[in-house]
């Protein structure tokens, strides 16, 4: 039986995420969005495009929830990006009721689908919805660090000059400006990272602007972009979660999960190495950090706290 996927949201990144959906033919896409027509216009617009490609799959577009029944997976984009000056938590607000609103939606029409959430800020946002869905912890995630993670390795590979995909490495802790880059635990070609800085093929100032600048990268693009924020990698991002977990994949990739003790938090959503697969969040990957890395998460997570915090005291 074809999977079906719903996208929440049907705005640069579910658009995205529909047309890789369609070229991969990995199932039927529902795409759902509060814009009358928009969803619409693209769906008919998806139909043409694999009508050129030469592919068969099938995408509806439109304003009604009840579409999403029996979905075995949904990412939620929904929401209000970033403009320029704009902090990721400056769109508490307006996107937690669009989140809680959705959450119910999902659990009325897919309670069993695994449900990925991209809108900001990121980790509060994915509590939340496990909170208004009443989801299962292990069937909502949040995508984030396999895009922060993603940038990092973009900026060593061109420092290095190797291909990117034999750069491994994990960006965790909250989807805000102090996200923490672990150079301890990144590899090229099986390497360590350490090795190549001993080699002198990389200095340590420039490890540190690259750490810099991956914290600041959706910024950066934001404010290239002015209109908007980064797509592209967004989208790739997600939907290597949802493949994780449709093809049962036992992927282990840095998303925001639900933390029970690990890592020493507790009822929060952050960044950590998580294990993908049919189950959803199967398993959190527990590394060892030393001091600086411990605190550097602790600092990260505890601005996660306080989003949570501010939330619970909107009444969420
Ligand atoms: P966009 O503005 O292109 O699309 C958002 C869509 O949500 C719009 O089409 C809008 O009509 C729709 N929408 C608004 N309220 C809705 C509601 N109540 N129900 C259904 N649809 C609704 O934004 P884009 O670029 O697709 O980004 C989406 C979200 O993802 C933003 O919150 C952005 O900050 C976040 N983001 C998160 C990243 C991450 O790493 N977690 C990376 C990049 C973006
Ligand atoms: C990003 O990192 C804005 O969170 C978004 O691109």
């Amino acid at each position: 039986m074809r999977k079906k996927i719903g996208l929440i949201g049907g705005g640069n990144i579910g658009a995205t995420l529909a047309h890789l959906i369609l070229q991969r033919n990995l199932g039927d896409v529902v795409l759902v969005d509060i814009a009358e027509g928009v969803t619409q216009g693209k769906a008919l617009d998806l139909y043409q495009a694999a009508a050129i490609d030469d592919l068969n799959g099938h995408i509806v577009g439109t304003q009604d929830y009840s579409a999403l029944k029996g979905a075995d997976a949904v990412v939620v984009t929904a929401g209000v990006p970033r403009k320029p000056g704009m902090s990721r938590d400056d769109l508490l607000q307006i996107n937690s009721q669009i989140i809680k609103e959705i959450g119910q939606q999902i659990r009325q029409h897919c309670p069993k689908a695994f449900v990925v959430v991209v809108t900001n800020p990121l980790d509060a946002m994915v509590w939340l919805m496990q909170k208004s869905s009443g989801l299962p912890t292990h069937q909502v995630v949040g995508m984030a660090g396999i895009l922060d993670s993603g940038r990092f390795r973009h900026f060593l590979a061109v420092a290095l000059g190797v291909a990117v995909q034999d750069v491994k490495t994990f960006v965790l802790g909250g989807h805000g400006d102090n996200m923490v880059a672990l150079p301890r635990h990144t590899t090229v070609a099986g390497i360590p990272l350490q090795t190549w800085i001993d080699q002198g093929k990389l200095s340590s100032q420039q490890l540190d602007d690259m750490i810099k600048r991956t914290q600041n990268g959706g910024a950066e693009i934001v404010n290239l972009m002015k209109t908007g924020s980064a797509y592209y990698a967004p989208a790739s991002a997600a939907l290597q979660m949802v493949e994780a977990y449709l093809f049962d994949e036992k992927r282990i990739l840095p998303c925001a999960a639900f933390l029970n003790g690990e890592y020493g938090v507790k009822d929060i959503y952050a960044g950590v190495p998580v294990m993908i697969g049919a189950g959803g969040a199967e398993k959190v990957i527990e590394l060892d950090l030393n001091a600086v890395e411990k605190q550097q998460f602790e600092a990260s997570v505890s601005s996660v706290q306080k989003l949570v915090d501010d939330l619970k005291a909107l009444g969420f």
